[in-house]
């Protein structure tokens, strides 16, 4: 018999104050997908456009007639909608929160106003270094407030901004800006990650010594901790020098509702990260809509978002989302566990958050200190908490709810992606009935459905591939300069459909339960990674013939990173290559690709046509030898036999 599973309701109290309960505020979830246009076209009025769209969305998921266009007439400007019109009735709100690594260090409150000033600034500065409509730049920011403003500079003035993670290392920036062509760079001379200097600037420096990266013109440099930096005249600037002299207004650019508003590169199954391309109006509209939606936005709320905004859940929920609904949110620049595991929970007495917002491992980590640090603060503040990156179990789900929320705050838990550009299944607080561990349902205007490997759709309650039947505003438009491997990637698999890539379940009440990836990307601590960029790290070592890594349930990380290595021949293996290994692929990719168990491999369980079997892989990783399942297509049996004898033990 299954374990009954818990059916938890928002409190009276909560619900009688939703905004889902406010009269006129219809969830017709049937309405909403029966006409799209309708219920998109309205949602769509939330937004300030320069020209309304008449037309609302223009969509074919065939590959032979391939499009997705939403309000394709219309004409907007993304900081306009952030800074300006908020300006009349929240000119002294404050926008931003920043909370410094440091908890001795003095916290920031920045207005819109203020906020406006800043970005105005900026964009003027950036077009005086020849910054203009359609440019990509690259930004390598610390958590700071000075991230959103580039990001809402750019906007302004039509440049595609392509934010890329502080904890990627040299190589991974490098390849982001040749496969974007970005002609200038925004950084910081270095950042605070839990009182350790992170060496950003010297990052870049060593990024642009590398191969493809000539279009950079110049760097912008922010001085954030005064730590000592190479400047190499004339490419690299003071960002307090260029934006010394300009101007506090800037006339915005004018921008179709389809132009481009950003680039962030995401992981995949196969080959390097794709530049997922989001565009102005719908991903505007979606962002917006759906932070209002799922979070029960307030005018009074203080909400935080503890993700950086190098990852979408950045974008779209710290910058984009609540600047556009004119929230305050708050920006925190260090780490849950630094100085001790009581540090979130001090920030939101110390800022009375009203909303938080973070990721299962970061809940699975804090859930192992114990009850104590959070029951040392009194976190009377909340009212709502969120998860995000990655399926959330039961036991954190419960901690989460339980202990943080002490039983008073509705949990969502939300699921989405890069390329879904905001939240698609997720509990709407207040009408939601939720389940420790379920997504629960779509959206309005949101379609998903299950298919079995040959894509016919299951219905019902079952498991199988999660698709989704028809397009939503924030949907990615395409692969930057390669729109091939967009429709290749996520419109082949399934034709007609977008396949996500997770593979789900769904209940008797019609719930959604994501079970994880089921392609060839992990995600380690809700940080996506392909396995075929790890192994393409590996073999880059001369005494290295061939790779692969796996996934494996990891109790904090979600996911950890399993690696099988075959050395060329006469080449040894020993604890000095290991190390030699892991700190390849951390120079390669970044801090947050390490290996967590290295198993060396005589060989690799191939079939007779030469094809790595993954799925034997995992299932030695996950210590499940007896559910290996069909190993009749191996060459050669007796590779599995040794692998499974000579097993790393996780822990
Ligand atoms: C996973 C992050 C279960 C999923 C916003 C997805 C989740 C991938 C959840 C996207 C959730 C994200 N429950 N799994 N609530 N949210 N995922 O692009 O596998 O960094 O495909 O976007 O994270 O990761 P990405």
């Amino acid at each position: 018999m299954s374990t009954p599973v818990d059916h938890i309701s928002a409190s009276a109290e909560f619900t009688a104050k939703a905004n889902s309960h406010k009269e006129g505020v219809a969830f017709d979830y049937a309405q909403s997908v029966r006409d799209p246009d309708a219920f998109w076209g309205r949602i769509a009025e939330r937004i300030d456009w320069v020209k309304s769209p008449t037309r609302i969305r223009n969509v074919n998921f065939d590959a032979d007639d391939f499009r997705i266009r939403w309000y394709e007439d219309g004409e907007l400007n993304a900081s306009v909608n952030c800074l300006d019109r908020h300006l009349e009735t929240r000119g002294d709100k404050a926008a931003i929160v920043f909370e410094p690594d440091d908890p001795a260090a003095s916290a920031q409150t920045i207005t819109y106003r203020q906020l406006h000033a800043r970005v105005c600034k900026l964009a003027n500065a950036l077009r005086e270094l020849g910054i203009g409509k359609g440019d990509r730049v690259t930004i390598y920011l610390p958590m700071v407030p000075d991230a959103a403003i580039a990001m809402l500079a750019c906007a302004r003035i039509g440049a595609v901004h392509m934010v890329v993670f502080g904890g990627f290392a040299p190589q991974s920036i490098a390849d982001r800006i040749a496969d974007s062509g970005s002609k200038l760079v925004v950084t910081a001379d270095e950042g605070w990650r839990g009182g350790k200097a992170v060496p950003l600037k010297a990052n870049v420096d060593a990024a642009l010594k590398l191969s493809g990266t000539a279009s950079v013109e110049t760097v912008l440099v922010l001085r954030h901790t005064g730590g000592d930096i190479d400047m190499h005249s004339p490419r690299d600037r003071w960002w307090h020098e260029a934006v010394e002299d300009q101007p506090e207004a800037c006339e915005p650019a004018r921008m179709n509702a389809e132009d481009p508003l950003f680039i962030l590169y995401t992981s995949g199954s196969t080959g390097k990260p794709k530049g997922v391309l989001h565009t102005t109006g719908g991903y505007l509209v979606y962002a917006s809509y759906t932070h209002e939606t799922v979070f029960d936005l307030k005018e009074d709320d203080v909400y935080w978002c503890t993700a950086d905004v190098g990852w979408i859940t950045g974008h779209s929920y710290i910058v984009y989302g609540p600047l556009a609904n004119g929230a305050t949110a708050l920006m925190f620049e260090g780490v849950p566990t630094w100085p001790d595991a009581s540090r979130f929970w001090q920030v939101i007495d110390k800022h009375q958050v009203t909303i938080f917002y973070t990721a299962p491992t970061a809940i699975r980590a804090l859930m192992r200190e114990g009850d104590a640090p959070v029951k040392a603060t009194s976190r009377k503040s909340l009212r709502l908490l969120g998860s995000v990156g990655e399926p959330i179990n039961p036991e954190a789900w419960r901690w989460y709810f339980d202990v943080v929320g002490d039983a008073r705050c509705p949990v969502v838990d939300t699921w989405w992606q890069t390329e879904t550009g905001g939240i698609l299944i997720s509990p709407v607080p207040g009408v939601t009935e939720m389940k420790p561990g379920s997504a629960t349902l779509p959206l309005p205007g949101v379609q998903p459905a299950l298919v079995d490997a040959q894509g016919e759709r299951l219905e019902g309650a079952t498991e199988g591939n999660l698709v989704l039947m028809d397009s939503w505003p924030g949907q990615m438009r395409t692969v930057y300069g390669d729109h091939q491997r967009f429709i290749d990637t996520y419109f082949k698999t399934y034709p007609g459909m977008y396949f996500t890539g997770d593979g789900c379940r769904r209940d008797e009440d019609g719930y959604y339960w994501i079970t994880g990836r089921v392609d060839d990307v992990i995600n380690v601590s809700g940080h996506r990674i392909g396995t075929a960029e790890l192994e393409s790290a590996l073999v880059a070592h001369p005494k290295v013939a061939e790779a692969a890594v796996v996934g494996f349930p990891h109790d904090i990380k979600g996911q950890g990173v399993y690696a099988y290595v075959t050395l060329k021949q006469d080449e040894a293996p020993s604890d000095g290559l290991k190390k030699e290994l892991n700190a390849l692929v951390r120079q390669e990719i970044g801090p947050i690709a390490s290996i967590d168990h290295l198993q060396w491999a005589p060989g690799l369980p191939k079939t007779r046509s030469g094809k790595i079997m993954r799925r034997i892989l995992r299932k030695i990783a996950e210590n499940a030898p007896d559910q290996l399942g069909d190993t009749s297509t191996l060459a050669d049996p007796t590779v599995v036999e040794s692998l499974v004898r000579e097993r790393q033990v996780p822990g």
